[in-house]
């Protein structure tokens, strides 16, 4: 018996030894020390052997047990190092390859626009501020001035919408953010120091120029004693401040319904001195239409012209971010291709 339980060892040490996994350990354990292993099989002799024959027995099965269990215990943080070991060798990790490039978003370049001139704005006391896009006829038109028959609606190609409010006429898509002046003076009265940027709509047919959504800016200034050559010395400031060089301002006649006198402004090329493409040889550019605001304007608004006077001025953003990029196609700006919008 003896004899036996030494074979039941040496098999169990080559067997354990000769484990290389966690699982077939398991197996090799249940095999010689389970409850049907092969150590337990052989106690079960015991029973008709005589007192000192089954204490030395117990204490070599035993013995065998602690050992084998030792082994087992040993190879099995053997085979847990190795496997450690595999998983490194097969999960490496090259830190010194070059990263996934991701793709960086940015500003569009008409918000940049945009960005810029509030911020020039700001620095002289203006507030920015915007209204709807979808505007009342009222606003839009006749309280500026522009009542129903008024020939000078045909200068706004608009999108009306299928609805109509006892108040305020027709609903439609805004033509000019003038209407904001009109939203502001009801809501804040005089004085008024803002600058209204924000998306108009016209209906007109697309080209190089035209769009039928765009982005306008509009300054309004409402106090007493003002006068054009505050507008001049702003348009001046303001322009200088936006293109980064002293320029000069030029007015031309103009008409515009809700200003009046009614002009049109224009700055001596900030890129050339003696005429470019840009400016188109003239050395001028011309950037929007601006006035001191019509007293029907300021009356419906219910401020006392005799009171307060004021200048509008106004042109499109996007003529702007158009000077800025020297891009000539407008539509470009919202036709979403990266490669163009990239550069800026
Ligand atoms: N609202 C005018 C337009 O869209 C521009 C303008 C603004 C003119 C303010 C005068 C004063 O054409």
């Amino acid at each position: 018996m003896e004899k036996q339980l030494n074979q039941i060892q040496i098999d169990a040490e080559k067997d354990i030894k000769e484990s290389n996994s966690l699982d077939q350990l398991l197996e090799v354990e249940k095999k010689y020390l389970g409850k049907k292993g092969s150590l337990k099989a052989i106690l079960s002799q015991i029973k008709d052997l005589s007192i000192e024959e089954k204490k030395a027995f117990g204490k070599l099965s035993n013995q065998i047990k602690v050992v084998l269990n030792e082994l087992i215990f040993k190879q099995k943080k053997l085979i847990e190092e190795q496997e450690i070991q595999e998983q490194l060798k097969n999960e490496f990790l090259d830190v010194t390859l070059p990263a996934i490039q991701t793709q960086k978003g940015s500003t569009h370049v008409l918000k940049q626009v945009q960005k810029k001139l509030e911020e020039i704005f700001i620095s002289l006391g203006f507030e920015v501020v915007d209204g709807p896009e979808v505007e009342s006829e009222k606003y839009n038109f006749e309280d500026l001035n522009i009542p129903q028959s008024h020939p000078a609606r045909d200068m706004y190609d608009t999108f009306f919408i299928d609805q109509k409010t006892e108040k305020y006429n027709r609903l439609l898509l805004r033509t000019h953010t003038s209407p904001v002046q009109i939203r502001h003076m009801l809501k804040q009265g005089a004085p008024i120091k803002v600058l209204v940027p924000g998306r108009v709509f016209r209906y007109e047919e697309a080209d190089a120029t035209h769009e039928h959504t765009f982005m306008q800016y509009e300054g309004l200034y409402i106090d007493k004693d003002i006068s054009l050559s505050h507008l001049k010395g702003y348009i001046e400031e303001i322009f200088g401040q936006f293109f980064g060089s002293k320029i000069e301002v030029r007015f031309r006649p103009g008409y515009f319904p809700f200003t009046e006198p009614s002009l049109e402004f224009e700055i001596s090329c900030p890129f050339c001195k003696n005429g470019c493409k840009v400016c188109k040889q003239t050395k001028y550019i011309e950037l929007g239409g601006c006035g001191m605001v019509h007293p029907n304007v300021l009356k419906a608004a219910g401020i006392d012209p005799e009171k307060y006077q004021g200048f509008a001025f106004g042109g499109g953003l996007d003529r702007l971010a158009m000077l800025v990029t020297q891009n000539n196609d407008l539509r470009l700006f919202r036709q979403n291709d990266l490669r163009f919008l990239k550069q800026f």
